[in-house]
């Protein structure tokens, strides 16, 4: 492994992964190849390209087109991808499924046509927890049932398959991690943890959906990262690998931390109508990963204080997204007229 090509590197987990990459082997040249859709961001990479110049490319590129795919992995002499690009918003993906379908399903089929065509040595898939669907009890493990519930985790369950079934069929070395929610540096405010901290900074109110009672793992991006370098180096090929911190959390107790760290009332709650078909809990068994030498350096709690860190610190990162047509008009037509009845500081009453 010498020449990876990070899809989606320009996203959130992306570019932090090809950061690290690049930090960790001296000896590892990297090419970010990206849409740049309103989720890819080239301020993500700006201190990798000062730091790593003559290692690191950045093309921008579909993964659903063929050509450009296969000119770079040629151009750059590509051995490895890590396949981080996707649509990967739920609400997005009840609003408009369409480009879910096409980038996370035919966009892996593309890649997975080039690491074919090419013999790649390994083609590595970032999944998610989400494709086990809503987990009433116990944790998932990696042997169980891929029971996905909303168009997101359909086209990334349809997309793990068939990773799955590449390796299987053509013998395709392919390795695939299942993270649960990341939190840390440059994730997009439109997911929980970054809106509700930057909304909390300027005192807006945090649409929080339903009961607040919905239970997630957060946890910390560069652990995620590490877990992926380490699937790629001595994970088992054809082996799937469930990562996160093995612990739960609700969305209210989140919420009322990160307002304890800032200092805000919970009064900034604002209950709103509950997602359509809300996965209602998330849950994953770690202990495959964990048996191969892996385990998380921070808590969900450490994640999110960490997180809220980087917010307050960063402001010159998130104020353009927030302030920019795209992200106002998506605000809009999530959120608008979405509040629920009742004084904004219910969850006051709640238990977490
Ligand atoms: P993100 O939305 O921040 O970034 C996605 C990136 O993919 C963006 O840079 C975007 O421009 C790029 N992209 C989108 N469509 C593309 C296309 N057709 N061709 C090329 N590039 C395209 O996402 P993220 O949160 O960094 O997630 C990265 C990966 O990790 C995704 O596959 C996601 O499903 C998976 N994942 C995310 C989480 C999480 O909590 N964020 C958890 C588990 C797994
Ligand atoms: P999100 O960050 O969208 O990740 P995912 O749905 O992929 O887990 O949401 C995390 C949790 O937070 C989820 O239970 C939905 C909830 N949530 C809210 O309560 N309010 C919001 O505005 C958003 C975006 C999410």
């Amino acid at each position: 492994m010498r020449n990876l090509m990070i899809t989606g590197g320009a996203g959130f987990i992306g570019s932090n992964f090809a950061r690290h990459l690049l930090e960790r082997y001296p000896g590892y040249r990297v090419v970010v190849y990206d849409k740049l859709t309103y989720a890819g961001n080239l301020d993500n990479l700006k201190d990798v390209e000062e730091a790593f110049g003559d290692r690191y490319a950045f093309v921008r590129g579909d993964i659903c087109d063929a050509q450009p795919v296969r000119r770079t992995i040629q151009e750059h002499d590509v051995d490895t991808i890590v396949n981080f690009a996707a649509e990967t918003h739920v609400d997005r993906s009840i609003m408009e499924p369409d480009a879910f379908v096409k980038t996370d399903v035919y966009g892996t089929y593309t890649l997975l046509e080039a690491a074919r065509e090419f013999d790649l040595e390994r083609y590595h898939q970032v999944s998610t927890d989400e494709i086990y669907g809503h987990v009433p009890e116990g944790s998932s493990k990696e042997t169980d049932p891929i029971v996905p519930r909303s168009p997101y985790s359909a086209s990334k369950a349809g997309a793990d398959l068939m990773v799955h079934a590449y390796h299987i069929t053509y013998g395709v070395p392919v390795t695939i991690t299942r993270g649960a929610n990341n939190i840390g540096p440059y994730q997009y405010p439109e997911k929980v943890v970054p809106l509700f901290v930057t909304n909390a900074i300027d005192d807006q109110p945090l649409p929080l959906y339903g009961d607040g009672l919905q239970v997630r793992d957060y946890h910390y991006v560069l652990d995620h990262c590490e877990a992926i370098d380490l699937v790629l180096h001595q994970g088992e090929v054809g082996g799937a690998y469930n990562v996160g911190t093995g612990t739960e959390m609700t969305n209210l107790a989140m919420t009322r931390m990160l307002l304890r760290l800032l200092g805000k009332p919970e009064s900034l709650i604002q209950p709103v109508r509950d997602r359509a078909g809300h996965d209602r809990r998330y849950s994953l068994d770690i202990g495959r990963i964990r048996a191969l030498g892996w385990e998380p350096t921070h808590s969900c709690e450490e994640a999110i204080e960490k997180t809220v860190r980087w917010y307050v610190d960063n402001a010159w990162w998130w104020r353009p997204i927030k302030s920019g047509e795209h992200y106002q008009e998506y605000y809009r037509k999530q959120y608008a007229g979405r509040e629920l009845e009742g004084p904004s500081a219910t969850g006051n009453k709640r238990e977490a």
